[in-house]
């Protein structure tokens, strides 16, 4: 009731622009970025080691304390199962795996439901692309009764990848009141936490909980997998590569606010926006940062700096100014810096390149897309391109 109440008011106030939000460059308030080299010490990081040992693990407790909220990391029971199959499926051209996976802790359990599209008629292991589906479960029917370009499973398989999904609601539904109803239950202590992890964080544990599966499966290469989110999806497949570096590469496809676009920027979504709208996504500590973006002792530069020296490769879409491509272009710019650390040099030019005129070249890559806030075939093709020419050259 009380939720319902303050989401009223606040699309109240928005509506009569006493929040008013900001797409208009130039009336971004000036703002400092915090430095992602310079260490709590005050020492600037100049090497990988100093790097990996010291400001990295500080990053990672920032965003743990203020953001997305603690990781579990242990659980009693780990098992799954092949509940259907079929070598034939895509006429022939891949073979199907239904797995469910079962994770108990506290004696509850989690049901993980996972839809793998292995190539047939080609040398394994294979690599993998691996989505985090935010939308219907539809989209990634295993049938193929429906074919949807959100996840054009049989381009990638015709481009030699394996393709899996799993669905947002298994691990946490997407609603604010019952995102609890899923991994939450093997962790309530998170519930009462200010830095318990919320739907955000319970999505990205479980694309580890896949990636566990991945380690066992052995048609697939576990060491070659690229993780892929949309939007909120695309928030979450960030913070799992962060905290999982057994995840080859990163795909977050216009993932906008407390995803890759930087918060210090006030330009379409801000904080309190998406805090008012999805109580349930970000530990109770980020509601400290509502309309106080200038105290967060972080940015989101420093989320894909975590995931360096793997690949990320982030998008926009023209016409999706809410998720604020120019400040998303400039996050990725920022990271760069982490990245020349492991002496990897960026292809990225000075500023947002223009309209369909992708930067596929890892370590990071971005496109901005001619049309609205989604993820089409488009989208994919950039991905693969850029998963082709890092897997080659390794
Ligand atoms: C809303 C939300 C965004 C989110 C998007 C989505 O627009 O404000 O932060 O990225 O939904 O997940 O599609």
């Amino acid at each position: 009731m009380r939720n319902v109440f303050i989401i009223l008011v606040y699309s109240i106030l928005l509506s009569t622009e006493l929040i008013a939000q900001n797409y208009d460059e130039a009336k971004v308030p000036s703002y400092i970025l915090p430095d992602v080299l310079k260490a709590q010490s005050e020492k600037v990081v100049t090497n990988v080691k100093d790097w990996e040992n010291i400001r990295r693990p500080e990053i990672l407790t920032l965003f743990e304390e203020n953001v997305y909220g603690q990781m579990p990391k242990t659980f009693d029971k780990y098992e799954f199962k092949i509940k259907n199959e079929n070598k034939h499926s895509m006429n022939g051209k891949a073979h199907l795996k239904e797995v469910e996976i079962a994770v108990t802790n506290h004696n509850q359990t989690v049901m993980i439901h996972l839809v793998l599209f292995v190539p047939t008629g080609i040398k394994k292991p294979v690599p993998a692309f691996l989505l985090i589906n935010n939308r219907g479960k539809n989209n990634t029917s295993p049938t193929r009764d429906t074919l949807s370009g959100f996840w054009p499973a049989e381009q990638v398989i015709d481009a030699g990848y394996a393709v899996a999904a799993f669905h947002v609601n298994d691990a946490a539904p997407d609603h604010k009141d019952s995102y609890q109803n899923g991994v939450l239950r093997l962790y309530p202590e998170q519930l009462k936490a200010g830095n318990g992890m919320k739907a955000i964080g319970a999505w990205a544990w479980a694309a580890s909980r896949i990636m566990d599966y991945f380690e066992n499966d052995k048609d697939i290469d576990a060491s070659k997998i690229v993780l892929t989110g949309h939007s909120r999806g695309g928030k979450a497949s960030l913070w799992a590569a962060a905290q999982d570096s057994r995840f080859a590469m990163c795909v977050s496809n216009c993932s906008g606010n407390t995803g890759a676009a930087l918060s210090h920027r006030r330009f379409g979504e801000t904080i309190q926006a998406i805090n008012t709208t999805f109580p349930h996504w970000f530990a109770d500590n980020y509601k400290k940062f509502n309309d106080n973006e200038s105290a967060l002792p972080l940015d989101q530069h420093m989320l894909v700096s975590l995931i360096a020296p793997r690949p990320v490769y982030v998008t926009n879409a023209s016409e999706d100014l809410w998720a604020d491509p120019v400040g998303t272009f400039l996050s990725l710019k920022e990271a760069e810096r982490v990245y020349g650390l492991y002496k990897l040099k960026s292809a990225l030019p000075e500023s947002i390149p223009a309209i369909n005129m992708p930067f596929v070249k890892p370590p990071l890559a971005y496109h901005i897309r001619e049309g609205v806030h989604d993820m089409t075939s488009y989208d994919w093709a950039q991905f693969i391109k850029n998963a082709d020419l890092y897997f080659k050259s390794r």
